[in-house]
């Protein structure tokens, strides 16, 4: 990000502490939300029963075809069984939350199954533009059963929608088109609506979470309405401790997102994903690792976890929270412009710390290839076009990659698994 904003004549420092990114998740044009959701699932493969796997729900705002779902191409690319019913949620960076809530309540509708749910997408606003700095690319999967192996969703969740213009795409390009100061404003406010409504309907405060994650277009987001809430609280005002405790979980919450960029609809569960992680390698490392870094590494583990190099960029307490412990209460704020907002919390169970990928994700993360901006500029340029000509992606940068997007010919998508 520092050399981007140098390119574009922009002092690094608004890239860096303002909007709050350090790095961007570049994909080379063999990878789209069919590959990057295939892959993010592949870990979760051996937990799945093809006699109790039920459904395969993507949610994207990056879908590959405006009828066919992206979730056919990926249950092939997985070789689950048929026996499934594959669709595709879109609203925004919302759609993963649809996705998670319809799989909850038909887990409890159908006890003993399991769905399959992906969110994946590739955020792309424009070389140049204002929204650049917080594009990105990723994908999140998550296997939802009866006895979940990390988180309990809890029946608590209030959603609330409002037709507004602060971000949308037309279907004939692939740029997203977003009135930002707007957007920002319509997230804030939704997300003190619906925790007003959700502290009301579950007689609860902030003083009741542990942490809190945000859905994360750029990781300053979900700070200034964490500090709306805390200023807007209605019922009991959150304590100090309270107040020190959920702005440093944010930090950690965001250490995956600041490295990544916006992935819109998993950045939620990026950052729950952050959480989690660094909690593990900040209790998994030796005493001495574990004190509060203060390097501006995020390079390798475990010192990715400890450090608090973002919590000085924005001046909150560097403060290293105790141990997350089963039983404890995490809330989702999700948001996706048009626009629709939930909350709902998830509860810790126990052994949940076995079940993370927590090196798995670091790898990949580390395993990046640094681009220059000319090398970025073709790449994104690079990407299969919204058209109907045949189109063959590039052959590198594909090691460690499992999936690609090989050609479009006669308007059809040729998927491989090397
Ligand atoms: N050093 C430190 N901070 C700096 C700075 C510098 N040299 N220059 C600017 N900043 C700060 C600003 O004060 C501002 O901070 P604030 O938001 O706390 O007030 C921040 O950097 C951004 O500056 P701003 O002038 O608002 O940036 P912008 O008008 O170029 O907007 C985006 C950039 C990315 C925020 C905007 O385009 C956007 O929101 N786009 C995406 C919209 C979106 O994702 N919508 C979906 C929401 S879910």
């Amino acid at each position: 990000m520092e050399d981007l904003a140098i390119a574009r004549g922009i002092d690094p420092n608004k890239f860096i502490i303002g909007i709050g990114q350090s790095q961007q998740a570049v994909p080379p044009n063999h990878q789209d939300i069919v590959t990057l959701g295939a892959q993010a699932a592949l870990p979760l493969l051996p937990s799945i029963d093809n006699n109790r796997l039920k459904m395969v729900i993507v949610g994207t705002e990056s879908g590959v075809d405006a009828s066919k779902s992206s979730a056919l191409y990926i249950h092939k690319l997985l070789n689950l069984s048929p026996w499934v019913r594959c669709v595709e949620v879109k609203e925004a960076c919302y759609g993963a939350t649809a996705a998670l809530m319809m799989a909850r309540d038909y887990i409890l509708a159908h006890p003993g199954t399991q769905v399959l749910v992906i969110a994946a997408d590739i955020a792309r606003y424009g070389v140049g533009t204002p929204g650049e700095v917080t594009q990105g690319a990723g994908a999140v999967a998550m296997l939802v059963s009866e006895n979940p192996r990390v988180l309990q969703i809890n029946d608590d969740s209030v959603v609330k929608s409002a037709e507004i213009q602060d971000f949308w795409r037309p279907v004939y390009q692939s740029t997203a088109l977003a009135r930002g100061k707007f957007s920002t404003e319509q997230y804030i406010n939704m997300f003190c609506d619906v925790w007003q409504r959700y502290s009301a309907e579950n007689a609860c405060n902030f003083n009741d979470f542990e942490a809190i994650c945000f859905h994360l277009p750029y990781t300053k987001m979900g700070l200034k309405a964490l500090r709306a809430g805390f200023e807007e609280n209605s019922g009991m005002s959150p304590t100090s401790d309270t107040r020190e405790r959920l702005l440093a979980r944010y930090q950690d919450s965001t250490k995956y997102s600041r490295r990544i960029g916006n992935i819109y609809t998993g950045s939620l569960y990026l950052g729950l994903i952050s959480l989690l992680d660094c909690d593990y390698f900040r209790n998994s490392c030796d005493s001495s690792a574990t004190a509060c870094d203060s390097s501006e590494s995020v390079g390798d583990s475990p010192a990715v976890a400890c450090d608090l190099s973002s919590a000085a960029h924005t001046n909150e307490p560097p403060t290293c929270p105790s141990p997350l412990l089963p039983g404890q209460k995490i809330g989702l704020f999700s948001y996706g412009s048009g626009a629709v907002a939930e909350f709902f919390s998830a509860t810790l169970v126990p052994g949940w710390r076995d079940a993370l990928f927590s090196n798995q994700h670091i790898k990949a993360l580390n395993n990046r290839t640094q681009l220059s901006v000319l090398q970025y500029e073709a790449m994104f340029n690079s990407a299969a076009p919204y058209s109907p000509q045949d189109f063959a992606s590039s052959q590198n940068h594909r090691s460690g990659v499992r999936f690609v997007l090989d050609s479009i010919t006669s308007q059809e998508r040729r998927y491989l698994s090397i």
